[in-house]
């Protein structure tokens, strides 16, 4: 089977990924520099799937690091989740996501090249469309990014597909995700963000717990259904599968291919409000207050590309997503007032 390299294995995303790998007989090999995940993410993986994962710790900008990382565990392909992916962080410090993003994918990249690998599963964002001109977005909609995030996104992805064209790389996958929500069943792993969340969903989850007294609404003058901003919230282990799926397109043919990964619906706030009463029995207060600078209306995918290049789709819903998000979001709140 083949073995897989993980940057940022230890975040959200990758850590899901993992448990989906392993669960399908994939080796795989962790890396994180754990700036941004929880120090325990690794032992609650071997929780999940009994297995104890290789863990490398290091700074994707340290080429001699991902060099030696690469020569003690010969990999067939690297799934690049590691970034900085704060758009307000992005536009007060743009320098850093040059940084950590560009810079660091430059030196991820050449360490691949010379350890001979030439295959790469790349997280990238819907933040790549900016303001959508129409819904549901396909993946030929204009490319107009409106910060400094998102032109790292932009910029780390015609890296990549540079690469596959001129011969550099083999093989190359892009994944444009949409909101990607929930928590693995199992409630030991999940979403763990630094300090107050500026995301929805972990945001509802600590008003849930009783953290802050009420959830912002940002707008409810949209031209949407209620008011509310709309997203496509896609659950975290549909986003796992879809790596997977891509993962094995990418190490059985070469060239490059751009999906988005989404459910094609939209959701407001309003509507994940309700849906997470009624998945949790939890009622979460809010307040309407003015919309978020920098907001769209509206940011749902067509996710055909997807379904056809990769059969996959998304399969849990707004409930489900709700559901799983409580019950690890409950277990560290437990977890956190153990003595
Ligand atoms: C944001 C980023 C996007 C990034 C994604 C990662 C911006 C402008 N976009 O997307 O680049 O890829 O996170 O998941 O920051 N909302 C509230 N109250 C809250 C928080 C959010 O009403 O306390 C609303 C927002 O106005 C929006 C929706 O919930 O309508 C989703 O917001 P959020 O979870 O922050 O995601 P995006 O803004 O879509």
């Amino acid at each position: 089977m083949a073995r897989i390299l993980l940057t940022g294995g230890a975040g959200f995303i990758g850590s899901h990924t993992a448990a989906v790998l392993l669960e399908r007989g994939y080796d795989v090999v962790l890396l994180d520099d754990f700036s941004n995940a929880a120090r325990d993410v690794p032992e609650r993986l071997r929780r999940v799937t009994g297995v104890s994962l290789p863990l490398i710790e290091a700074d994707i900008r340290d080429e001699a690091a991902m060099a030696a990382a690469l020569a003690a565990f010969p990999v067939d392909a690297v799934i690049h989740f590691a970034a900085k992916k704060a758009v307000g962080e992005s536009e007060a410090d743009p320098l850093s996501y040059y940084d950590s993003n560009i810079v660091g994918t430059v030196r991820l990249l050449t360490a691949m090249h010379r350890a001979g690998v030439d295959r790469i599963v790349f997280s990238s964002s819907a933040t790549v469309y900016g303001e959508p001109d129409v819904c549901p977005i396909t993946e030929a909609a204009a490319l107009r990014v409106t910060n400094v995030y998102g032109r790292t996104k932009l910029v780390m992805e015609g890296m990549i597909t540079d690469l596959v064209r001129t011969g550099t790389l083999k093989a190359a996958a892009i994944l444009r995700y949409f909101n990607p929500v929930g928590a693995h069943p199992s409630g030991l792993i999940g979403e763990d963000p630094r300090g107050v969340p500026a995301n929805l969903m972990p945001y509802l989850c600590q008003v849930a717990e009783g953290r802050h007294p009420h959830l912002n609404v940002f707008g409810d003058d949209y031209p949407t259904h209620d008011g509310s901003g709309v997203r496509d919230f896609i659950h975290i282990m549909d986003l796992a599968e879809a790596h997977e799926a891509a993962l094995r397109r990418v190490l059985a043919r070469d060239g490059d291919f751009t999906v988005n990964l989404g459910t094609g619906t939209g959701y407001s706030v309003l509507d994940m409000v309700k849906a997470f009463a009624s998945a949790t029995g939890v009622k979460v207060p809010y307040e309407i207050v003015p919309r978020r600078p920098g907001d769209v209306a509206a940011c749902y995918a067509d996710p055909t590309m997807a379904a056809n290049l990769l059969g996959w789709h998304a399969t849990r819903g707004i409930e489900t997503m709700c559901r799983d998000a409580w019950r690890w979001q409950s277990k560290v709140a437990l977890t956190n007032q153990a003595p």
